[in-house]
């Protein structure tokens, strides 16, 4: 058994307001987090569960940009977005903020005045890329360019996507400004910094020798590639050069704004203030009692600014706690491909919550089922149907459906009593009373894979014990022993309701409404007569339908589609073909010719019957560009033509050579017109 603390506070890393929600987000730490909070309610604890929109950053502003909005209007949509997605979802937040909040603005202005105050701050003029086309200073990720350490040639000015190595602006090769697309130049602004080499002997006591057993490996790994680097942790600027953000609240410090990882971890804190002030409750204890566990839910790109950067900024603050864990999860790839909101290549929540309407169970199964806890993982439709059918329809859903139907079927809905026990029965309650504890130890340990799986065995387990026991076949036999076997499976069930709650909060709460729970205490389980003999209980309903392959394929199908679209929009110029020598070019003969009449091909979509001069005499060619051009539009106008072509008939006229016309990537076509003036006949060469 886990510490047990007097209260938890538990966070999710705040998205981003620039898309929205898709299930690697949710893969990585709001459905682990729900997971675990879901899991302390039920236990009685006292736990707050904070989140909100993280509204600033160069994220926001290029997404504005791109969209000619202003960032308020972009941070204003996804954050109704991603709020209403959530609630759908059933992630139980106890509050979603927003850092544009003004208790936001003003908490994180107070954490840089009191850490200013103490001088924690190196300020520093430093030569920083500018965009003198743009007349702005450029912050990280508006500056792309070559990674120095992978060679990737889109890496942003603080991290390369392709190898994950955190970087600075300078350190790129051929950096350009994703403003401009110009080359941009050093100039010189001063910046606050937060001088992290001074942190470094606390971090490494506090999270590797203090942490060093209870924290993941994966998150132990990054700390200790931070911690122990050679040159050792470098100094980061705390402020950035832009307009959108919390103003530096220093006298000499226009135009300048919070970065905004210093900002948007003490969201957290601004959320639960906000929380507090509308449930009238103090937000303090929450942050500032050592009997308090504070543990961040995040993904693996999160990990320095909640391992590093905030814990030495709330060290320094001195009057926080640190969280006691940072269960970070590594990536989920879709479909073997890395999820891109920019490539479209994610399964988005709003839109999966109205495709799949009733269905956020088997989402939140799935994904937990397969989350990225240890390594990344890879989400694939054909995996969401398997484990939906062969899961929780063949086993939960079918368990429960068999105990509920046939206690209707025999009983009329009562609840029978219990008899004698046979060894078996004894054997199968000895087995149930034990999994709460074990499903219990895997959530507090944060295995949450770990933990659904067993809760999975308990449902196999009540599957198992109507087979076995055949209360189909003894209702003809022993009636006595049939109402035992329904009482015990029925308490199977129950218990299964309760240890499920925290991963399937929907389906858990039909069964509580359908043995007349009336709450889910997770003290409760492991208990085998839960549920009184004599109740009655309600009709049994679908908890979870079979999934076909149709609604898979569809899915998939739309992925490709998205990938053959963003294919389309980002496909460059036809591809060269291959060398020829100056013999091979100098046989075509290429001449500028004159239309003289053009007439569409009856019958043809697509053909013109055109006659030119060539110069070298009058001839007959049939052109594929009706559906470009007019034929009026030809006549008279000077083009090029193939005059050596060998001659072909189509629909019975024979074409006496080609016309040369510029195709661009969308397949139009645009007449190559030779300067005005120029003989037909003239060669081109
Ligand atoms: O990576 C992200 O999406 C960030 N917006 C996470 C911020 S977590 C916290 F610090 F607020
Ligand atoms: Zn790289």
């Amino acid at each position: 058994m886990n510490k047990s603390f007097k209260r938890y506070t538990i966070t999710s890393a705040l998205p981003y307001a620039n898309g929205p929600l898709h299930i690697g987000h949710l893969a990585g730490c709001y459905v682990p987090s729900d997971i675990y909070a879901r899991f302390l309610r039920s236990q009685g604890k006292d736990v707050l569960y904070v989140c909100g929109s993280d509204e600033h950053g160069v994220a926001i502003t290029i997404k504005a940009r791109k969209e000619g909005k202003t960032p308020q209007e972009v941070v204003d949509h996804f954050h109704g977005l991603m709020k209403k997605s959530f609630e759908e979802f059933g992630i139980s937040f106890d509050h979603y903020s927003r850092t544009s909040a003004p208790i936001h603005h003003e908490t994180a202005q107070g954490f840089f005045k009191d850490l200013y105050e103490k001088g924690e701050f190196l300020e520093q003029s430093t030569e920083q890329y500018y965009d003198e086309e743009a007349g702005q200073f450029l912050a990280d990720r508006y500056i792309e360019g070559t990674c120095p350490k992978c060679g990737f040639e889109n890496a942003y000015g603080d991290q390369c996507e392709k190898c994950g190595s955190s970087l600075s602006p300078t350190e790129l090769i051929n950096p350009r400004s994703k403003l401009s697309g110009s080359k941009p130049v050093l100039k010189e602004t001063k910046h606050w910094f937060l001088d992290l080499a001074r942190y470094s002997d606390f971090l490494k006591k506090w999270i590797l020798e203090e942490h060093g057993n209870d924290w993941k490996n994966n998150v132990l790994g990054q700390c200790r590639s931070w911690l122990e680097a050679g040159e050792g942790l470098q100094a980061r600027s705390m402020t950035r050069d832009m307009d959108w953000g919390i103003k530096v609240p220093l006298p000499d410090a226009e135009g300048k704004v919070l970065y905004v990882w210093f900002d948007a971890p003490i969201g957290y804190i601004s959320s639960t203030k906000e929380w507090a002030a509308e449930n009238g409750k103090d937000w303090e204890p929450y942050w500032k009692d050592e009997d308090t566990q504070l543990v961040h839910f995040i993904g693996k790109d999160n990990i320095v600014f909640h391992c590093i950067i905030f814990p030495a900024i709330l060290k320094t603050h001195g009057d926080y706690i640190l969280p006691d864990n940072v269960p970070a999860n590594e990536f989920l790839n879709l479909e073997g491909d890395k999820i891109s909101t920019s490539r479209n290549w994610a399964v988005w929540l709003h839109e999966y919550l109205e495709e799949f309407p009733g269905k956020q169970d088997v989402l939140r199964y799935v994904l937990t089922a397969n989350a990225p806890e240890t390594k990344d993982n890879d989400f694939t439709w054909k995996d969401f149907q398997s484990r939906n059918n062969s899961e929780l329809v063949a086993i939960y859903g079918n368990f429960v459906n068999r105990a509920v139907v046939l206690t209707h079927k025999y009983y009329q809905g009562v609840i029978p009593l219990r008899g004698a026990l046979t060894a078996y029965d004894e054997e199968v309650l000895a087995a149930l009373a034990e999994f709460p504890e074990k499903i219990a130890s895997s959530i507090e340990r944060f295995r949450f894979r770990e933990a659904l799986g067993l809760m999975m065995d308990l449902a196999r387990l009540g599957n198992k014990y109507l087979a076995d026991t055949e209360p189909w076949k003894t209702i003809k036999t022993d009636e006595k022993r049939t109402e035992t076997i329904l009482n015990i499976a029925l308490n199977i069930a129950a218990n299964l309701a309760i240890v499920s709650e925290p991963f399937l909060p929907f389906t858990a709460a039909k069964l509580y409404e359908l043995f007349g729970m009336s709450e889910s205490k997770w003290e409760l389980a492991g208990n085998s007569e839960l549920l009184s003999p004599g109740k009655v209980i309600g009709k049994a309903e679908l908890l979870f339908e079979k999934i076909e392959d149709e609604t898979v394929e569809k899915q998939v199908q739309k992925l490709l589609d998205a990938k053959k679209m963003n294919e389309d929009a980002n496909a460059p110029v036809a591809p060269m073909k291959d060398i020829i020598t100056y013999d091979d070019f100098a046989k075509l003969d290429m001449r500028v010719v004159t239309v003289l009449e053009a007439e569409k091909m009856p019958k043809s979509k697509k053909l013109i019957k055109l006659k030119v001069d060539t110069g070298l005499g009058h001839r007959t060619v049939l052109s594929g560009v009706a559906e470009h051009f007019e034929p009026e539009f030809l006549v008279g106008k000077q083009v090029t033509m193939l005059i050596n072509l060998a001659p072909r008939k189509m629909m019975g006229i024979e074409s006496e050579g080609m016309i040369l016309m510029a195709e661009d990537k969308d397949g139009k076509l645009k007449l190559l017109v030779p300067h005005e003036g120029t003989a037909s006949g003239s060669t081109i060469s």
